[in-house]
């Protein structure tokens, strides 16, 4: 027998980071205590009335599938959302639809929209699964440098060099995985300016909107002028509403960008699970409190994160503004980022990502989730800062 597989997945690897993941299970296992800063989720249990609204709508028997879009409810609320918080106006019958998590929005989006051999510019460092995607569906993934001397902003004129006439798609996320960099307005008008001249469809993920700090303001590219008719917005609950698991995201945009992901989105999952979406309606409708709270959280371990980062001799931390990650760099230790990310489980006892998973131009960071306690990433600085002064002395 000789199942091989497809040409298309073969050249798409497992996750760079699996090694970290398995190694710190196993450290686990034997008993040693890891601080967990890899993972991209809130450590935050989902707000209460958000877990009695799908429990209510389970005991009630809504256990069927639902209208491939999603409930009219759920889709309602969601352009109630839209409108409220991002200024963004669609028709919560053909310009929403439900997916099961961004994920599957994005990866039904890719295939909806890129042939083999269209560019998608994508920046780098990302979310890998951009690339991915992209790469999956035949399409050319063209990373876009985000420098640290420019706080990691996607900067337009990098952009404008990275257009050809193959160039069908720029991908932005703000607030942004891994480098927690929030694009500002300019910056925005610029890539809208550059998305129009081009004739690009633009993929805004606005997963990480909720988590902003320093009084910086979530823009949705969306609204800026002629932008709407080019634009899917991506946005969904595990981040804002702590709901990773619930898996619920969703796209929005004009009918003519978002029936085709409907299209897709059926032969794929068909429509996301009927009672996560009755809690979904809840997140949206409901209070905001548990979020603000979670946001106020974040915000007091990311200014001791950075600052216990900047007080490390060789090591630098951008001030992240949005999403929960610091992305600091270890350029000067002149170690694989990888190889740093061993270091740091095995004698420091914290898990985190190395850069390069996120791209080349990631080499030499390391992403720190700051969805901790606050004492653990106090204690968990204290061990790095010893092991960071022990490898510069070394070397
Ligand atoms: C930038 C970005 N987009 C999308 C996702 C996936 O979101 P979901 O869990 O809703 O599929 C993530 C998850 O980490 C992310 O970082």
């Amino acid at each position: 027998m000789n199942f091989s597989i497809s040409n298309r997945l073969s050249k798409i690897p497992f996750s760079s980071i699996r090694e970290i993941f398995e190694e710190a299970a196993t450290m686990e296992k034997s008993g040693i205590n890891i601080t967990h800063m890899e993972i991209g989720r809130p450590d935050f249990d989902t707000p209460q009335h958000i877990k009695d609204a799908a429990n209510t709508a389970l005991q009630q028997g809504n256990v069927h599938y639902t209208s491939n879009s999603g409930t009219l409810e759920f889709r309602e609320a969601i352009a109630e959302k839209l409108k409220r918080d991002n200024g963004i106006i669609v028709d919560p019958q053909r310009e929403v639809v439900v997916s099961v998590g961004c994920k599957e929005a994005i990866f039904n989006l890719i295939f909806a929209f890129i042939n083999p051999g269209d560019e998608v510019l994508i920046p780098d460092p990302a979310w890998l699964e951009y690339q991915y995607i992209v790469e999956l569906a035949g399409g050319i993934a063209v990373s876009v440098p985000l420098l640290e001397e420019n706080e990691f902003l996607l900067n337009p004129n990098d952009v404008r060099d990275c257009v050809t006439d193959k160039t069908k798609m720029i991908l932005i996320n703000t607030p942004h995985n891994p480098t927690g960099a929030v694009l500002p307005e300019s910056y925005l008008k610029e890539l809208a300016d550059i998305s129009i001249k081009h004739d690009l469809l633009v993929v805004s993920d606005e997963i990480y909107e909720k988590l902003i700090y320093d009084g910086e303001k979530h823009i949705s590219m969306a609204t800026l002028p002629g932008m709407f008719e080019r634009t899917i917005t991506i946005n969904g609950f595990a981040k804002a509403y702590a709901m990773d698991g619930w898996r619920l995201g969703y796209a929005a945009g004009p009918a003519a960008l978002i029936q085709p992901i409907l299209k897709m989105h059926q032969y794929n999952t068909s429509c996301a699970t009927s009672f996560a979406q009755f809690g979904g309606t809840a997140a949206y409708r409901g209070t905001q409190t548990p979020v603000e709270e979670m946001v106020k959280a974040f915000d007091e371990r990311r200014k001791l994160l950075v600052s216990r980062l900047n007080e490390i001799p060789g090591v630098n931390c951008v001030v992240p503004k949005g999403a929960f990650y610091a992305f600091p760099s270890f350029k000067e230790l002149g170690l694989p980022s990888k190889e740093l990310a061993t270091i740091l489980l095995r004698e420091a006892r914290i898990a985190c990502v190395p850069g390069s998973a996120f791209g080349n131009h990631g080499e030499g960071y390391i992403r720190m989730a700051y969805s901790t306690s606050y004492d653990k990433i106090e204690q968990a600085m204290d061990r790095m800062q010893k092991v960071i002064n022990s490898l510069r002395v070394k070397r």
